[in-house]
């Protein structure tokens, strides 16, 4: 667990760049994580709080990031590959000054994450996948701009699809609006992914437990680990200015899943039923969360 710095003193500029006197800064706000902290409950590092600058940051990048997705929204149909998707997000992305996050990231070798059905994440963009009526596809964008991390993703359904993927993919969207209204400020994260956990279930869905959001803004992956499996009363305080994402992978069937050994990326369910997903990017707030990027 990290403490918040304890060796600051009242009169000496506050961590936050301020420029104010710790005192009328953030003493009484620093007190409060501790109190949290003493009582056994995880809280954030200072490093994981962002200040105003950093959220416009954050913002100017994500307006690239959601430009992607509207240019993907646009351009979507049956018999297109998801290498012209992949094509769609690098364009606007660097049109728009930005760099493509996953391009690169760890060896992934497109600008975006293309989910196909039974894919849950990490889908490789091919001029081989070619989408076809029924189809549901997740696309997962992220955008480095100015330093600035940000990350989204939405679902798309392709014709025809049947009323069970179309629950699957809405019922996926309300876990992320029960998750957002479940970011409240100085509770536990865990409340948040038992909500988002407790939707899928009612559901007869389950959620992927291996994967699953992050911190995010100075880096593409920063802590913590946003679990919506979590238990309530579990997990790191969340506290204004952390920035993550609520990003929860549901299956249709169980939720076991597999790694491509092939591509080393993609990863299915283990029974081939389908799995959705959105992703939102968010800041705590003073009484809840901004939505930064969708
Ligand atoms: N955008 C994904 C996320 O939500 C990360 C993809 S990493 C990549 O965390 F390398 F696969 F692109
Ligand atoms: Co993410």
């Amino acid at each position: 667990m990290h403490l918040p710095n304890h060796k600051i003193g009242r009169n000496d500029p506050c961590w936050c760049g301020s420029g104010r006197k710790y005192k009328a800064c953030h003493m009484a706000f620093d007190e409060k994580i501790k109190s949290f902290a003493r009582q056994g409950i995880e809280v954030p590092d200072h490093k994981l709080l962002k200040s105003a600058k950093d959220i416009e940051g954050i913002k100017e990048s994500a307006k690239i990031n959601m430009a992607c997705l509207d240019n993907v929204a646009a351009a979507i149909h049956a018999g297109m590959s998801t290498e012209e998707i992949d094509k769609i997000v690098y364009d606007t992305t660097i049109r728009m000054g930005g760099t493509p996050a996953c391009l690169n990231y760890e060896g992934f070798p497109k600008s975006v994450c293309t989910s196909v059905n039974d894919e849950v994440c990490h889908g490789i963009p091919s001029d081989k996948a070619i989408l076809k009526d029924g189809d549901i596809i997740n696309v997962d964008c992220s955008t480095i701009l100015d330093g600035y991390f940000s990350d989204s993703s939405r679902m798309f359904l392709i014709g025809d699809v049947s009323p069970e993927k179309k629950k699957l993919v809405e019922v996926t969207r309300e876990c992320v609006e029960i998750g957002i209204k479940n970011v409240i400020p100085w509770t536990p994260m865990g409340n948040m992914g038992a909500a988002v956990h407790q939707h899928a279930l009612e559901n007869g869905y389950t959620i992927v437990r291996e994967i699953g959001g992050h911190g995010c803004g100075i880096e593409f992956h920063e802590d913590p680990f946003v679990s919506y499996v979590s238990k309530p009363g579990e997990g790191m305080l969340m506290v204004p200015g952390m920035c993550f994402t609520i990003e929860p992978m549901v299956n249709m069937g169980g939720d076991d899943i597999y790694e491509d050994s092939g591509n080393g990326w993609t990863i299915y369910t283990e029974d081939g039923s389908p799995s959705a997903q959105w992703e939102v990017q968010v800041v705590v707030t003073e009484d809840g969360c901004e939505i930064l990027a969708h």
